[in-house]
């Protein structure tokens, strides 16, 4: 696979004798596809059923006659004022039960049905207009679902597909009083018609009920995703995506990924630094204009696995952004950094978002590959360097890690619904695993928890899942390591008689312990556990102890269970003592610096503002060292 570069474009948003010279710029820049569409449904219909696509055929003509190839998307995640007047109950409502209103984006209930025929509507139109252009080269389907809070909403409409998905999954009332456990404080109902929405109690709702309205949520997303494939697949043989966004788990992924061709995602390393990642304020200034050295990568390979192996960026950071609390500049070489760890990780297209900065609007303060004025952004020479970096690359083949982390979105459903502690969560405990595989050098797999079962790996991590599915124990590998919290609750949100996935270890969790984040517990040797500790028992031999003598880590047979969140010394030996009982080779490295394997090349990847020095080769400051494979890795 030869991966290529595009870009997100708004021509309704220029002036139409701007396209063809922009189109033009696009591929002088080494640009290959242009994605186009997914906001302008006010244009394509600015009354109901006055459907104006004129604009768009010339703007899809412009591109496709510049060579570019077209990703059209469906304009669903922006319904224009209209269709409010055309249905008034179609918000989305928050937890305090009010409607989330227009004026921005993404107004819209997953469960209302008629919204849904409006979006299959527009997208049939779409699809016999463009399904067989040869322009249109791929689909998006609607934009960043869940992004904006918005997958969960306690509308009427939700309400009553709630009472029949619950129907659905219970068959009686009592089956589900039962699985439930609402003898507790006498919750329990006579009918499927009595239950409500788990918000606006008086104190704590049911998490069984909690976790059944999250699962609930989340199928929401893939019907809703579902119903405009379905309209789409039989219009076009191109294929259909949809860009998913970083660190928002409110939806099952993989469900959604099921039903599409490709998995993307919109990545904005920056933003994501100082908005969405728990990390001490050192760690935040010391990568302020790089973006987290392993946040991206986390991401690229989970997608790669939504996406069934084919993934792409579909918004690529190219400047400040406007949404974060603080948003500088990426420092010079960083927007070709993230273009070729994205390459090195599998992604097929890397897309900048966008092309010119809107000099009207919510994102005017967000930068493009050109200015407002048309003059370049310094994204625009990165763009085309890293165009010829492709060129001078050539094929770029994906191959099976020896280590993988299973992933699991209700897992992390559950740990929201009852965190039990403060200030923790699954994402945090997952991505920290993930991060120390990294630092010692190793290519990682994610995995769905409840996939079919994959052979090959030496060391699998089922560390968290919290809701582990019967699937996640059928994974072969040398080793696995589960706990805190795997397999503790089941799917119901009741304590399992005996852990899942735990069969081939005597070890029995008696007691769980929550603990402030400046409190540790000190692991003989070095390292400790943080926020959660699970006190262990049983014959199964102790691989760690804490001070106090009882179990940090139990194992035996292949199977290993952690007893708390590692801190990064802690993690580091887990891994080593990990890795050398499987027989696995670590290539530990220097802060910052991050190392991706492919079937052709070693990719080494500097996030620091200075040159590194590793095993003989030096890598400049926010640069990538593109080994072949099969030489030395030694300089
Ligand atoms: C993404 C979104 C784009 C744009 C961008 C700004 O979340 O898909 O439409 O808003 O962020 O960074």
């Amino acid at each position: 696979m030869k991966p290529e570069l595009g870009v997100c474009y708004y021509p309704e948003h220029w002036p139409e004798d701007m396209w063809a010279e922009d189109a033009a710029r696009m591929v002088e820049t080494g640009l290959t596809w242009v994605r186009i569409g997914e906001f302008a449904w006010s244009r394509m219909e600015p009354s109901p059923g006055d459907l104006q696509f004129e604009w768009l055929d010339r703007a899809i003509d412009v591109l496709g006659a510049a060579g570019l190839k077209v990703v059209l998307g469906t304009p669903t995640a922006t319904p224009p004022r209209w269709m409010l007047d055309k249905h008034p109950d179609m918000l989305a409502v928050d937890a305090q039960g009010q409607p989330r209103k227009f004026g921005s984006r993404r107004h819209y209930c997953f469960s209302h049905q008629d919204f849904i025929e409006e979006c299959t509507r527009i997208a049939r139109i779409m699809g016999e207009r463009y399904g067989r252009n040869p322009h249109v080269a791929a689909w998006q389907i609607d934009n960043e679902y869940g992004c904006h809070e918005t997958t969960v909403s306690y509308s009427q409409p939700a309400l009553q597909a709630f009472r029949l998905w619950l129907a659905d999954q219970y068959g009686t009332v009592e089956v589900l009083n039962t699985a439930w456990g609402n003898v507790f404080w006498a919750m329990e109902y006579d009918s499927f018609d009595q239950i409500d929405l788990p918000n606006l109690t008086v104190t704590e709702p049911n998490p069984a009920h909690v976790l059944a309205f999250r699962r609930f949520s989340s199928d929401q997303v893939a019907v809703f995703n579902k119903a405009q494939v379905d309209v789409l697949r039989p219009l076009t043989d191109a294929p259909l995506l949809h860009n998913y966004m970083g660190r928002i788990l409110d939806f099952d992924h993989f469900k959604v990924g099921e039903d599409l061709d490709i998995a993307t995602w919109d990545s904005y390393p920056i933003g994501f630094l100082s908005d969405r990642l728990e990390a001490d304020e050192a760690h935040k200034i010391t990568f302020l204009q790089q973006g987290d050295p392993d946040l991206q990568a986390f991401h690229h390979d989970l997608y790669r696995a939504v996406g069934r192996g084919r993934w792409w960026v579909m918004e690529q950071q190219p400047g400040p952004v406007n949404w974060a609390p603080y948003n500088p500049a990426p420092l010079p070489g960083m927007v070709r950094l993230w273009s070729l760890e994205a390459v090195a990780h599998g992604a097929e297209v890397v897309s900048y978002f966008r092309w010119r900065q809107a000099p009207f609007g919510q994102e005017q303060m967000h930068a493009g590959l050109l200015t407002p004025n048309n003059a370049p952004a310094p994204a625009l020479a990165e763009a085309r360097q890293t165009a010829d970096d492709l060129a001078q690359l050539g094929a770029v083949t994906q191959t099976q890690a020896d280590v993988a982390i299973l992933f699991d979105y209700a897992s992390d459903w559950a740990w929201t619904t009852q965190p039990q502690g403060a200030g923790f969560n699954y994402f945090r405990l997952v991505f920290s695993a993930y991060r120390a595989l990294r630092r010692a050098g190793l290519s990682v797999d994610l995995l769905s928890a409840s996939e079919t079962p994959k052979a090959g790996y030496k060391l699998l991590f089922a560390h968290g899942l919290a809701t582990l599915d019967d699937k996640a124990e059928q994974h072969q590998s040398q080793l696995t390591v589960y706990g805190p919290r795997s397999g503790a609750i089941t799917r119901d949100f009741q304590i399992p008689k005996a852990r899942p996935g735990l069969s081939e270890l005597d070890c029995e969790v008696d007691l769980v312990e929550t603990l402030p984040p400046n409190v540790r517990r000190e692991v003989v040797g070095g390292g400790a556990a943080q926020h959660w500790v699970d006190r262990l028992s049983g014959s199964a031999p102790d691989l760690l102890t804490y001070a106090d003598g009882t179990p940090a880590l139990k194992g035996e047979n292949g199977v290993w269970y952690l007893s708390g969140f590692p801190d990064e010394a802690l993690w580091d030996r887990v891994i080593s003592m990990a890795a050398q009982e499987v027989g696995l080779t670590l290539h530990p490295l220097p802060a910052g610096l991050r190392r991706r394997e492919t079937e052709q090349h070693v990719f080494l990847i500097n996030y620091t503002s200075a040159p590194v020095s590793w095993n003989g080769r030096e890598i400049a400051a926010c640069d990538v060292l593109i080994l072949k494979k099969h030489a030395p890795e030694g300089g």
